[in-house]
């Protein structure tokens, strides 16, 4: 242990520590609470901590490493699980080096660092090299990423069959959480008990898919959005992969990475793989984990660059039915309204007018746009609002012309194409023709129409997607093709912003987002679906990336009627738009929806900067709660759902998030009222030792709000208040 490299990776709340000895690779000891530690007591924590590996065969069982090695004597999921002509199966890795953000550590040493440490390893019996980064950022947010390298001259290519890292989590955490879901009803969460095995949440769709989790959390008994010990786990790959809690007698680890197919990464002499980044996210309670995802895509995205702008997106609209008449006046209501930004979605390209025909041929359809899309783009600037456009550039029907001059563009894992889904293909973006056409066609339409925003979608899973000609899987490639060219898109479009969509919320991952400036979480814009799939959704995305739409009264998916201030205030805390046919809106429905539109606007700095938090969604009787708090805590907007269903007649929503040391005035935007905006209503104003002194509210203590809360009436089902708190004094 004199020798041992101890790493202490520290942020303002969080502690990874790492110890890493002999040559063996490295383990966490501890990633959880930040543990305020002097040197020596680390030392002595690490040599506690010691467990033999197998040349001391012993009973005690063996330490999983990062990445745990079946070689040194672990007999859960590998690490690395590799081969080369059926031998080199068991590598046991040596370190060679270890560097902190690129400066050498030596061995003996002890650091506390924020930032990224770097073990280089090397197995010269297998011949293979190997890198493992373990990065802390400041937000407490831990990600790590493995290299591999074939470093043998031998002309038998090294398989790579699977790279899971493991995170450990203590056994206490004995509970699950993770997400399912299908189309228009995407992350419902299931909540479970950890036993001993393997949960594992396996993608094999070829893209993220509306069923995945999103991420896993394993949590001390009864966690909640703010309170128990929470750990989190997250791939960050739009391609497949897998999210898996394994429990053996000695541990408990989230464990994740690429899921990949049969032989689909074969490295040749000095090739290499380099996995995804695989995130953990620590916390007291879910949502303090989720704000540091929020931390990573804010300082990412471009949402974050200035106040997100009010959309129109034509599909339930208009669908496919393109008509530059109709579609021009929906533009100039949209604008009435307050609409900063319009969205022409599928159906506008040449042979689409419904889904089974033109994908691939990305130029205005001449019956639908005899001149171009120029002459809208202009007329929707002339407005005041900016232009955007739908496509699914990695999509190809077999009704197209491109299709028909390039029927070897299409991904196949054997000679016929795979099966239909949604009548299109998979169009072979790793065929660099195929890629360098799509790219130079996306890259002239926006330049020609003045195109701001791409609405980019992804209706089909991957079905036998091969390369054309040998077969070989090709999902990885494909993947990795995507994000080269979203990446290039956006260096060539500084300004351009992106929304990922599949088939609604069927690609929410960090490798996707990191990309993208919001997503389209679901088809759904029922309210009651809805409020779910943005508070859970929300776990990983901050609310101004996720797409957030007031549709028509009629529910298109699931045919249940809401009154337009429940759509609007469950749409309210999210990147706010409008998917309806808003020509035909009574007056009165007019004047409403302008209301919300200019107070989202009013209020869409708050939205974008501050803390998401949540409460009550796993109680379906009683009400739930999706709220935003400024980072200051000076001010706060709640959005409180009562449930379909409730035995009680009231019940108490607490305010998480708040600052206890502060007091706060409550006013309540009321269900069905137009205005004045915030109201006291009566049942706040008249419970007892309330100071209700007028309109601008009822002061409550932030620790009352905080740890008490307010009661509501649930007897009206399906009701939804937005309550604004604002610091008093
Ligand atoms: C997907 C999207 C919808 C819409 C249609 C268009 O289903 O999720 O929002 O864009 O495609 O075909």
């Amino acid at each position: 242990m004199n020798e041992a490299r101890i790493v202490h990776l520290v942020s303002e709340d969080v502690s990874v520590i790492i110890v890493q000895d002999d040559d063996s690779l490295p383990v966490i000891l501890h990633w959880g609470v930040r543990l305020p530690v002097e040197d020596e007591t680390l030392r002595a924590f690490a040599a506690a901590e010691e467990r033999p590996g197998l040349e001391d065969v012993s009973d005690l069982p063996y330490r999983a490493s990062v990445l745990p090695e079946h070689s040194a004597g672990w007999f859960g999921r590998p690490g690395v699980e590799v081969q080369r002509d059926g031998a080199a199966w068991s590598p046991r890795f040596s370190i060679r080096a270890v560097a902190l953000d690129g400066a050498e550590m030596a061995a003996g040493e002890l650091r506390t660092h924020t930032g990224a440490v770097t073990f280089f390893a090397h197995d010269a019996f297998t011949e293979i090299e190997l890198e493992l980064e373990i990065d802390l950022q400041s937000s407490g947010l831990l990600r790590t990423r493995t290299r591999i390298r074939n470093a043998s001259s031998s002309p038998a290519p090294l398989e790579v069959g699977s790279v899971l890292v493991s995170l450990p989590i203590p056994v206490r955490a004995n509970e699950a959480l993770d997400f399912t879901g299908r189309w228009a009803h995407e992350r419902i969460p299931q909540r479970h008990p950890i036993v001993h095995g393997l949960h594992v949440r396996e993608s094999r769709r070829g893209r993220t898919g509306l069923d995945a989790t999103m991420l896993v959390a394993a949590g001390t008994p009864g966690f909640g959005s703010d309170d128990g010990e929470v750990w989190v786990g997250h791939v960050g790959f739009s391609g497949n992969h897998e999210h898996a809690l394994e429990r053996t007698d000695s541990a408990l680890a989230f464990r994740g990475g690429e899921l990949l197919l049969p032989g689909e990464v074969r490295l040749r002499s000095g090739e290499e793989y380099v996995t995804p980044w695989v995130f953990g996210s620590y916390g007291v309670g879910l949502d303090a984990a989720s704000h540091r995802f929020h931390d990573f895509l804010r300082a990412r995205s471009r949402s974050s660059r200035r106040p997100r702008p009010v959309t129109l997106n034509v599909w339930e609209a208009v669908y496919f039915d393109h008509d530059e008449a109709t579609i021009s006046a929906l533009a100039t209501e949209a604008s009435q309204l307050g609409v900063e930004r319009f969205v022409l979605d599928d159906g506008w390209f040449r042979g689409r007018r419904d889904d089974r025909a033109g994908l691939g041929d990305w130029t205005p359809d001449p019956a639908a746009w005899p001149g171009g899309l120029r002459p809208l783009a202009e007329h929707v600037r002339g407005l005041g609002m900016e232009f955007g456009l739908w496509v699914e550039p990695e999509m190809i029907n077999e009704d197209s012309d491109l299709a028909r001059a390039h029927p070897d563009w299409i991904l196949r894992a054997r000679p016929e194409l795979p099966a239909l889904f949604r009548f299109q293909q998979v169009l072979d973006l790793t065929n660099p023709e195929a890629y360098a056409h799509i790219l130079a066609t996306l890259d002239d339409l926006i330049r020609d129409v003045g195109i701001s925003y791409l609405k980019w979608d992804h209706n089909r899973d991957l079905i036998d997607a091969g390369h054309p000609g040998t077969g070989r899987p090709a999902v990885h490639e494909q993947t990795t093709a995507v994000y080269r060219m979203l990446d290039e898109l956006r260096r060539r479009h500084p300004d351009l912003e992106i929304e990922s969509c599949a088939s609604g919320g069927g690609r929410v991952d960090l490798g996707i987002l990191e990309r993208t400036d919001r997503i389209h979480p679901s088809d759904s814009h029922d309210p009651i679906d809805r409020f779910h799939i943005l508070r859970w959704t929300g776990l990983l995305v901050p609310p101004e990336m996720l797409g957030s739409h007031v549709a028509s009264a009629v529910s298109s998916v699931t045919g249940r009627t809401h009154s337009l201030p429940y759509r609007c205030a469950v749409a309210f805390l999210g990147h706010f738009g409008i998917e309806w046919d808003i020509r035909s809106l009574a007056a009165d429905e007019r004047e409403q929806l302008a209301w919300w539109v200019s107070v989202h606007r009013r209020f869409r700095r708050l939205i974008q900067d501050g803390r998401p938090v949540g409460g009550g969604e796993l109680d379906p009787s009683g009400p739930a709660m999706r709220g935003i708090v400024a980072a200051d805590g000076a001010a706060a907007l709640y959005t409180i759902v009562t449930p379909p269903v409730a035995a009680d007649t009231r019940a108490r929503v607490r305010f998480s998030g708040l600052d206890d040391k502060r007091d706060y005035r409550v006013t309540v935007s009321a269900p069905e009222s137009l205005g004045p905006p915030w109201q006291v209503p009566d049942w706040i104003r008249d419970a007892p030792g309330i100071d209700a002194d007028d309109d601008a509210g009822v002061a409550f203590s932030g620790a009352v709000l905080r740890l008490v809360g307010l009661e509501f009436p649930t007897f009206h089902p399906e009701r939804a208040a937005i309550v604004r708190l604002t610091a008093a004094g």
